[in-house]
């Protein structure tokens, strides 16, 4: 397959074209990204190093905008691209708060304007990645359904809604065949600092105040990045056109118990947890009805959370180096203000 695997260097884009090249050496990967302050093109450095695989695979990074209407044909065009996967994308709830222009430029109009010139190059299979969070929020009991009608809350979710919607369009309008992904959280190597675990893992380690929000009894279900990847990689094979599937892990969690165990399994005290102001809208509870992902493309989570968090706190324990060089200034100064505000 020639697939244009877009936000590749982000953090769930870099594990699926890892999990690709290893499960797929026959298929040319293009990996378009932008390189915000998420992104970073040294994850995949060995892949361009050896990019041809003996079965005669190919890897090439392309550096531009999903927005660019003139960069992505030119990539569709040259690459005789079969495939597409979305995952670029402003991706953070706190920023989105910050300032919401970005996430409609970025997720929207980016997404749309992928859409089209996967129409006008008639590429034949195009995945958006999506997310839980369009659903809005749920009370103590209850699960996302496909059906739930979408209702999201913050700046990024309603930007990841509005991508959907427009994935809609494209498939009853024009006949695109497009399938959208719903996932819950996702853990594991190379997220960025900013989300809840890599942000508590990095300042645990330095014996700083761990920053709750709220109550800290928002419940998020969390699923290892691997069995993310596979859903994609199912749904990009065997997904219907115009379907969304939801994805899940399995493993609710109120967001206090997580940072309890996150501080257990570092032998770090529970006195570094501090309370802070909530996070404007922040939706209460979030949980995943998987059923029909289970039913027509097999997926299952197969990583529990105990596996997967250990697994991930190894990889950051080894890539200290990683850590220190995604806190750009960029990064650093929107902690600062955001957090700064949280007191
Ligand atoms: P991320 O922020 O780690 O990575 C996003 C990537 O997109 C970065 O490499 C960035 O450089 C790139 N990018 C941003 N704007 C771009 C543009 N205009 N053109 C090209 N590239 C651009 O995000 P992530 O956590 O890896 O999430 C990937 C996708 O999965 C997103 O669409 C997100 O909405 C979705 N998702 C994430 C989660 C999660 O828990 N992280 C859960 C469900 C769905
Ligand atoms: P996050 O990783 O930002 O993902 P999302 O908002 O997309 O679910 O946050 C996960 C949960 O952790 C969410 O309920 C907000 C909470 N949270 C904190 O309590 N403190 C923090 O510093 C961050 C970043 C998140």
């Amino acid at each position: 397959m020639r697939l244009l695997v877009t936000g590749g260097c982000g953090f769930i884009g870099t594990n699926f074209i890892l999990m690709m090249r290893e499960a797929h050496p026959d298929w040319n990967i293009v990996n378009l990204d932008l390189l915000t302050y998420a992104g970073n093109r040294l994850n995949l450095l060995p892949l361009e190093a050896s990019s041809r695989t003996a079965s005669g695979g190919d890897y090439s990074f392309a550096h531009g905008d999903i927005r660019d209407p003139e960069f992505v044909s030119a990539l569709l065009e040259e690459h005789r691209i079969e495939a597409v996967v979305n995952f670029a994308a402003e991706s953070h709830v706190d920023r989105s708060i910050n300032d919401p222009a970005p996430f409609v430029s970025t997720n929207v109009q980016g997404a749309q304007n992928l859409l089209e010139r996967a129409r006008r190059h008639g590429v034949e299979r195009f995945v958006q990645v999506s997310t839980d969070e369009v659903y809005g929020t749920l009370g103590p009991e209850g699960r996302f359904s496909e059906s739930t009608p979408l209702a999201p809350n913050s700046p990024y979710s309603a930007s990841k809604a509005g991508a959907d919607l427009m994935v809609r369009a494209y498939v009853e309008t024009y006949g695109l065949d497009a399938v959208i992904t719903r996932c819950s959280n996702n853990y594991g190597p190379y997220q960025f600092p900013e989300k809840l675990i890599p942000l508590m893992f990095l300042k645990a380690l330095r014996d700083e105040p761990l920053p709750v929000y709220g109550d800290g009894r928002n419940v998020r279900d969390w699923i290892f990045v691997d069995d993310h990847c596979r859903g994609v990689e199912l749904a990009l094979l065997k997904g219907r056109a115009g379907q969304a599937y939801n994805f899940g892990g399995n493993a609710e969690l109120p967001n206090i118990e997580l940072v309890k165990t996150l501080l257990d399994l570092l032998d770090k005290p529970h006195s570094l947890i501090t309370f802070v102001k909530d996070r404007p809208g922040h939706d209460r509870r979030y949980a995943m009805d998987y059923g029909l992902a289970s039913r027509e493309l097999g997926f299952e989570p197969r990583v529990s959370f105990s596996q997967g968090l250990t697994q991930t706190i190894e990889w950051y324990r080894d890539n200290a180096a990683w850590l220190d060089q995604v806190q750009s200034g960029a990064y650093r100064d929107f902690m600062d203000q955001w957090y700064g505000e949280r007191k």
